[in-house]
């Protein structure tokens, strides 16, 4: 989830202006404004006199009793219907925390407030308690084009449906060059197109429509593939359609084109897992660093962000290694994929999965192993037991 509103706070300590100067950093505030003045209470009603307010207020306050409650009232004449207000007071009464609650306030703190108290607090009161996501997203996103962040996408989309036997959606957000369809042999009626044509009023019988099947678990909101689909993707209708998406099935995986903007960001930045893919040469170096210096601070520790470098061994000589990247990027490559031109002819051709054409093959094992480790299931060092003992050892570098 990323927020999309205005913050302004009025503070009097310290404590509290840098609790709040930290949610620039966070993700959730990513596409946010956090302005923070000092004066606090009364500062806010001065200022918020001739001008309108903030879609979420913090205001902090040392009044007590009968004063409390005249500033509280002087803030509801200031505020739009829509303001949520939270406020951080000196006073510690559970009858006061309640008739506050009754009157609107989103939250009160005694004293203080933590940056991840405040945070907890504001996609509490900004979130649809019944458009929680129940699905873990998962996007994929090449450093550059044509490195098979696409194929990789649909074949882990595949593993997860057959490995847990859970629901997934593979969603193509490439609109006029998406390859979704053709890698699982689908000639769609309804794309994502018609999808995001109807943001404003998507629901999830609406958007079962729109569903190709790919197999046992898998569905597809497929790209349509065409140069004049007349689509204009916006961060906000995206936003809306995946919104349901992420209440259907236990997966959703994310084939990210190859494009920079604003829209592309947020979903990189969203996601539960986002899967960079390159090959190992100097371009995709520079870029992978750029990409890790824009996802790491934004995307901050809790969620993973991954590099998987594929195509290994195409090149013969001058291949970069995985510690040139790890020394450059401060991260190691997850997963290696071998070059394997003949496995991916094959199931292009055929329109079908890896596993279907080539099961055995090296690069169907280390699409397996893609899955399990975006999973959420398994953790990257029992996976990594587990296969480095046989023939996948080589596909985890040390
Ligand atoms: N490990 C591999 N070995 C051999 N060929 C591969 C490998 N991985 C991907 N390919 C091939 O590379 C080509 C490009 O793959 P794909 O379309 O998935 O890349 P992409 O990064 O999504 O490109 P785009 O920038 O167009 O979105 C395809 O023909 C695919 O079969
Ligand atoms: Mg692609």
């Amino acid at each position: 989830m990323i927020l999309r509103i205005n913050i302004g706070a009025y503070v009097l300590t310290d404590a509290v202006r840098d609790a709040v100067n930290s949610l620039s950093s966070d993700r959730l505030f990513l596409r946010s404004t956090v302005s923070v003045w000092d004066g606090g209470m009364t500062g806010a009603l001065e200022y918020l006199s001739t001008r309108s307010a903030p879609e979420l207020l913090i205001v902090e306050t040392q009044s007590h009793g009968e004063a409390l409650f005249e500033e509280l009232n002087g803030l509801a004449d200031v505020c739009q219907p829509g303001t949520r207000v939270i406020i951080i007071g000196a006073e510690n009464d559970i009858n006061l925390f309640k008739s506050l609650i009754e009157q609107g306030i989103s939250q009160y703190f005694v004293d203080t407030v933590s940056s991840a108290e405040l945070k907890a607090a504001i996609a509490d009161a900004f979130t649809d308690k019944s458009a929680v996501a129940k699905s873990r997203t998962i996007a994929f996103a090449g450093l550059r084009g044509g490195v098979g962040s696409s194929v990789l996408a649909h074949n882990v989309a595949f593993e997860l449906a057959n490995l847990y036997d859970e629901d997934v959606i593979l969603v193509d957000l490439d609109i006029p060059f998406g390859t979704a369809a053709l890698s699982y042999n689908i000639q769609p009626q309804q794309t994502i197109a018609e999808a995001l044509s109807q943001a404003g009023s998507i629901d999830e019988p609406l958007l079962m429509r729109y569903l190709e099947t790919g197999g046992k678990n898998v569905s597809l909101l497929c790209a349509p593939g065409h140069l004049n689909s007349g689509v204009e993707v916006s961060a906000n209708s995206l936003e809306l359609v995946l919104n349901v998406v992420k209440q259907m099935a236990s997966y959703v995986i994310l084939d990210v084109p190859h494009m920079w903007n604003a829209w592309t960001q947020d979903i990189l930045v969203d996601a539960d897992e986002t899967v960079v893919v390159g090959v190992p040469d100097l371009y995709n170096l520079r870029d992978g660093k750029n990409m890790i210096e824009f996802l790491s601070p934004n995307r901050g520790v809790e969620v993973p962000t991954r590099l998987i470098l594929n195509k290994v061994g195409e090149a013969k000589k001058g291949e970069l290694s995985d510690k040139e990247f790890k020394e450059v990027l401060g991260m190691a490559p997850t997963l290696n994929i071998p070059f394997d031109a003949d496995s991916f002819a094959l199931a292009m051709n055929n329109g079908e999965m890896l596993r279907k054409v080539a099961g055995k093959s090296k690069v169907a094992q280390a699409v397996e192993s893609l899955a399990q480790v975006v999973s959420g299931k398994e953790s990257l060092s029992r996976i990594k037991e587990r296969k480095s003992s046989g023939l996948l050892g080589s596909l985890f570098r040390k």
